[in-house]
């Protein structure tokens, strides 16, 4: 039905934010099972340009050289449509990036308390800003550091707390 394909076509995106280790990726992955949309991670999006992953860029180009590259992703995948994007844990603490899907995109923040976090990223070898002795208490300042940002992007606050399933359920 033309009208329907028309309709789809023009369906702006859905952006997932949220602490590491909130579910973006996986709750990204079921919201692209159960909808017409297809899903997009940031984080790989980047990795695959580069041809590194993420730890690979910061460890060789530093963390703002990776800043950079976000906000360049921000740009180019906020220019397609019908998407389910997955984004990094900082992108959305950055006013720029921000700025980028504000007011098209629908921004929705993936809502899970800190010490569940906290479990979920305890063997995480994956997060440069997590390898540290004191990853804790880096975990619990940048947490409360970003959680009010995360809320002022975010049209929508989805508890995370469920399985991925109920909550790409909830968000579509
Ligand atoms: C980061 C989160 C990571 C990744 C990079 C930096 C952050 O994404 O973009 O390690 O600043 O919180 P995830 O949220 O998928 O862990």
């Amino acid at each position: 039905n033309l009208m329907q394909t028309t309709l789809e076509k023009y369906m702006n995106n859905i952006v997932l934010c949220g602490f590491m280790g909130c579910g973006k990726t996986t709750v990204g992955k079921n919201i692209e099972r159960i909808t017409d949309r297809k899903f997009i991670d940031m984080d790989a999006f980047i990795e695959q340009k580069q041809n590194m992953t993420v730890s690979e860029i910061f460890d060789k180009y530093g963390e703002q050289s990776f800043r950079d590259m976000e906000f360049e992703a921000c740009k180019e995948l906020a220019q397609m449509n019908n998407l389910i994007i997955a984004s990094g844990g900082g992108a959305f603490t950055f006013e720029r990036n921000v700025n980028v899907f504000k007011g098209i995109d629908k921004i929705v923040l993936l809502d899970v308390p800190l010490e569940a976090i906290k479990f979920r990223l305890r063997n995480d070898t994956k997060r440069p800003l997590l390898q540290r002795p004191d990853k804790d208490k880096a975990m619990e300042e940048l947490y409360n550091k970003r959680l009010p940002l995360y809320k002022s992007a975010a049209d929508i606050v989805i508890s995370g707390k469920g399985t991925p399933k109920k909550t790409a359920e909830a968000i579509v």
